[in-house]
Order: C-alpha cells, then structure tokens, then sequence
C-alpha cells in the first residue's frame, strides 16, 4: 500500500454514468491497493463564469455523490482542493518551468475558451492539475480519456522539475478503463457524455429516477438499422449502449451482442436501461441517507491531514528550487 493514487472531479453540475464508468469506477477499485487521495476541484471550477452561492452547494452535493458512489473515508483522503492551499504554491513553482507554447497546443483551453471566454485560470487550468498530482507524488491517476493531454502534461512537468532540480517527483501513470473511457452522449454518440450540455437528454445523472432512465434510454439516438452489435464505424449509438450494458450488468460485450443480435433495438434498450436502473439504485440510496453535516465534517477533517502531507512534500519541493526557510 506504499502506492499512491490521486484524481479530481469538478464540482460543476452533477456527476453523470460518464464520470462513474470513466474514472470513479476505478477510484473506488483502487482503494483495495493503494494509497488514495481524491479531490472535489473546486479551484477548477473557477475557471468558467460560475454562481458563488451555487459553488458552495454544488461542491457540497459532489462530495456527498462521492461518498455515495463508494469512495470510503476511512481508506481515501477526500478533501476540496481549495483547502490546501500547497496546490495553489505548486502551481505558482510549476509555472515557471512551463512553456507558453506547449500551454497552448491544450485543446480544452481552445473549446472551453470558445464557449465561456479566456482567462488566464482557464489556460492555467492544466499546470494546477499537475500540482493537484505531484503535490502528493502520486504513482497513478484514474481518468477518463479527455484527460490524456493533461497527464502528458503533468508526466512532462514532472521529467522537467526532475532533471532541473534534482529526483523529486515519481512520473505518475494514467489508468483508463479497457471499456467506457469515452463514454458518449446518448442524443449524439459522436460527442462525449458532458455535465456542460445543455441537453438533459444527452446523459445520465447518477441521481436520475428510475423512469427518467427508461426514458433517456429509450430515446436515445441509434441509427435506423435493428441489428445490435459492437460496430463504432457504423453503429455507434448501439456501441455506446453496448459498452454501457456490459458496464452495468457485468457481462461481456460479446455475450451481449449475442444475446440481442436480433431481438431489436426496442427490447435490447429496455434491457439496457434496467441494468443501470439497478447499478444506480444503491448509490441513489445510499445519497439520501448520507448527512450533509456529516459530509462537511469529514471533508474538513481530512484536509486538515492533507494539509500535513502536501506541507511535508512542499518542504522537499521549496528545498530543490532554493526556497528553503533559512
Ligand atoms: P469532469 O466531469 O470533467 O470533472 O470529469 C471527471 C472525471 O470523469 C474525469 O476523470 C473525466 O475524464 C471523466 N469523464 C468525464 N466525462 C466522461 C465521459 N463522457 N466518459 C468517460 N469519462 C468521463
Ligand atoms: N481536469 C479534470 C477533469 O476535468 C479534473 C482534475 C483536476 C483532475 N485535477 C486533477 C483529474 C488531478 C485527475 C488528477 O476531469
């Protein structure tokens, strides 16, 4: 257990079965073997024009959905980031040995910046993810696909401090799952599944109600062939769902297809959305039995050890670039 692993999730809308397949699936997985650190990144969720007073409940409910979907606090430390504010020095240290133009070839600074407008947070953004990740000299980091610029970015970042400062930080490892990575939206299965699309109908919220589900899935968009099978050229609405079944029940992708090969796609969607109705009931329930004053108590007492151990890295990191107290 001498591994760490650390991830991040923004506190922006709530969590969808894209967050869940994609990277919290493994947060939970990891537990058993290693040593984990998660964070609601709320410092992240600045980047775009945002509601203080809706921050302050959306980072509460995220927490609370984490706790829900199994992340343990007696094994992880979950904390906001915004509580340790050795994230924020990183950066500052971080940022000086990043190139502006290697910033920006980052393609989410492009599409984010597009839509909600430039700041120098958001073209920052990646650089103090980097410093959410080395600060605590992870091994690993559970991420969906989109993330895989950013970690190459941190890995970088990482080789660059090392050979200017001295051996400080190990290179830490992106862990993607083999099925549902890039889980896609259900109303167009060319674009991920994402907490920022204004269709409702394009993802599932892990706190949607059953009937809601059913519905969602059932008008998912698929194209207007009947035979089920895994074919993301031609067939990638049905290879979304497939790739969801297996998820949810358990079974492998050409079990399934098998299985429905012929039964068309009205039957093979109800099938569909039962399994995840069954893979979200827990998690639903156990959310409503969770206290948001106990949520907030346990956030807080593990920053205050977060803070302990981001301070203690930091004291190596000050020393190796000649910040030392004396
Ligand atoms: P975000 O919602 O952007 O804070 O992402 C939180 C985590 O979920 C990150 O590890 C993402 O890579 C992952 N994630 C977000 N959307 C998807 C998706 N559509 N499919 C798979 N993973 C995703
Ligand atoms: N950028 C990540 C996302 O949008 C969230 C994040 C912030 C993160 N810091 C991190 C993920 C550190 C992994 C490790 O999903």
């Amino acid at each position: 257990m001498d591994k760490k692993v650390f991830s991040g999730i923004q506190p922006t809308g709530r969590l969808h079965i894209g967050n869940l397949v994609g990277a919290l699936d493994n947060w939970v997985k990891m537990q058993d073997e290693y040593q984990t650190i998660y964070n609601v990144v709320d410092l992240h969720a600045m980047t775009v024009p945002y509601d203080p007073a809706e921050l302050q409940r959306t980072r509460l409910e995220t927490a609370r959905l984490l706790l829900a979907v199994g992340v343990d606090p007696s094994r992880s430390l979950l904390y906001f980031q915004s509580q340790v504010p050795q994230h924020a020095e990183l950066t500052w240290i971080l940022s000086t040995i990043t190139g502006i133009g290697q910033m920006e070839r980052m393609t989410q600074f492009k599409e984010k910046g597009e839509k909600s407008g430039q700041n120098i947070g958001l073209f920052s953004y990646p650089i103090l993810m980097a410093a959410d990740i080395l600060v605590h000299r992870v091994h690993a980091v559970p991420v969906g696909d989109d993330q895989t610029q950013h970690l190459e970015l941190t890995r970088d970042l990482a080789e660059r401090f090392n050979s200017r400062f001295g051996e400080t930080f190990p290179i830490p490892e992106r862990i993607t799952p083999e099925i549902g990575a890039r889980v896609m939206s259900l109303q167009d299965p060319t674009a991920k599944m994402s907490k920022s699309d204004p269709s409702q109908a394009s993802r599932i919220d892990l706190l949607d109600e059953p009937d809601t589900i059913r519905k969602k899935i059932r008008s998912s968009v698929t194209d207007s062939g009947r035979e089920v099978s895994y074919d993301w050229e031609n067939k990638a609405g049905i290879s979304n769902l497939l790739e969801l079944f297996s998820f949810f029940s358990g079974a492998g992708i050409d079990e399934l297809e098998a299985e429905y090969s012929e039964s068309g796609y009205g039957p093979f969607k109800e099938a569909v959305a039962e399994a995840i109705v069954d893979g979200l009931t827990p998690i639903r329930t156990r959310y409503k039995d969770l206290d948001e004053g106990e949520v907030g108590r346990i956030m807080e007492q593990n920053a205050l050890q977060a803070r302990t151990q981001a301070e203690a890295s930091m004291q190596g990191v000050r020393a190796a670039v000649g910040l030392s107290p004396r």
